[in-house]
């Protein structure tokens, strides 16, 4: 049932290039230049006169709504709030009938994602399920919805979940911006070409596994970890650190890189390994002044790069490439090395890498 791979989160990191293929699948027609998505087509006109998108979430599913921000705002030009659903259902938030609550769920299931959509239905805001198990509770209780078509996910650490949920809020994005005329034509269809290159380009990044098996070697003993990351790579810095926590039972916290000197810089000395997303397209030339901040403090320094970056390599002490892609698209490619490292620091230190202490697949309690 692992398909030939030890442990299915393994399995399904592998799984990812199909995933998201099956995740676009008869939804993206690049050559006729069309995204259909009944969901949305029968909702259109919510969608379109939506004051704001607030997407509710928790988790990894969390980390997707804020990719997903950047993605709807930069390109579809929707304001849009990202909230932990446990905290939005308790803090007696101003919704209306004319706000749009996305809510994103690999299992459908999550008690406290569920709260959110039942208060945002009772104050009259329409209500969108993001969901990967096919008839699940959220996705029966939201007025529309699309799912993710990833499979079953199995591990408890969540990975194809993720990749297919930016996939598919992805796709909503540019289909919104396109009926909003906000995006040119040119753009939007290079957009559409572009997300069909995907499942290659992560199929590439998975060629790093050996290599992240080596550095994984050299950080397992950390006891402290931290991510960076900015713009569209915030939330990944985010979901790296949480991916290594959960499993490997070591302390990681993810921030975006420019908050460092607001803080967290103080922790940095020689023993302290600094993952930096630093490719090539979104504020490269200040994630190289922040490594060298970090250098000049001693930290280890593993890079996620560009295919063929030269400046990073000559600070980092670790680099792991990743193809080239649109920028509101790296977060399908960087996170594939932040999982894959996870899994091997995790297995090497002994750990149930597919059932973590503590955790449960889904969480149905408040
Ligand atoms: O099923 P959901 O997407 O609603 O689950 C949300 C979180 O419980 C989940 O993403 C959790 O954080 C994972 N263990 C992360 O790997």
């Amino acid at each position: 049932e692992k398909g030939g791979y030890d442990h299915f989160m393994l399995k399904e990191i592998y799984e990812q290039p199909r995933a998201i293929q099956d995740t676009y699948r008869g939804r993206l027609l690049a050559d006729q230049g069309l995204i259909k998505m009944a969901g949305i087509d029968d909702n259109l006109e919510k969608f379109m006169n939506a004051n704001r998108i607030i997407i509710v979430a928790c988790g990894t599913s969390w980390h997707a709504g804020l990719v997903a921000e950047y993605i709807f705002e930069d390109i579809a030009r929707i304001p849009v709030e990202v909230e932990y659903a446990s905290e939005f259902r308790y803090r007696n938030p101003v919704i209306t009938d004319k706000d749009v609550l996305i809510a994103i769920s690999q299992s459908g299931e999550t008690a406290d994602t569920l709260a959110a959509i039942k208060l945002a239905k009772e104050k009259g805001a329409f209500v969108f399920g993001v969901c990967n198990v096919v008839g699940s509770t959220i996705s029966r209780e939201t007025d529309a919805g699309a799912y993710t078509h990833a499979g079953p996910e199995i591990g408890v650490a969540s990975t194809k979940a993720f990749t297919t949920q930016i996939t598919v809020l992805s796709l909503i994005a540019l289909k919104l911006a396109k009926e909003k005329g906000v995006l040119s034509k040119s753009k939007y269809h290079e957009f559409l070409t572009e997300l069909e290159n995907i499942p290659s380009k992560v199929e590439r990044a998975l060629l790093s596994n050996e290599l992240i098996e080596k550095v994984a070697e050299v950080y397992k003993d950390a006891t402290n970890c931290l991510y960076l990351g900015r713009g569209y790579n915030f939330p990944v810095a985010l979901e790296g650190a949480l991916k290594l926590k959960e499993i490997s039972y070591i302390h990681a916290e993810g921030y975006p890189a420019a908050e460092m000197k607001h803080g967290p810089i103080a922790l940095i000395d020689e023993h302290m390994p600094v993952f930096v997303i630093a490719t090539k397209k979104g504020h490269y030339e200040k994630v190289v002044s922040n490594i060298q901040e970090i250098k000049s403090r001693k930290g280890k320094i593993i890079a996620i790069v560009t295919e063929g970056d030269e400046a990073v390599k000559e600070l980092a002490d670790h680099v792991i490439e990743v193809p080239e892609t649109f920028e509101s698209l790296t977060p399908l490619l960087t996170t594939i090395p932040l999982q894959l490292l996870s899994y091997h620091i995790a297995l090497m230190r002994g750990c149930n890498v597919d059932q973590p202490r503590n955790l449960a697949k889904s969480v149905t309690v408040e």
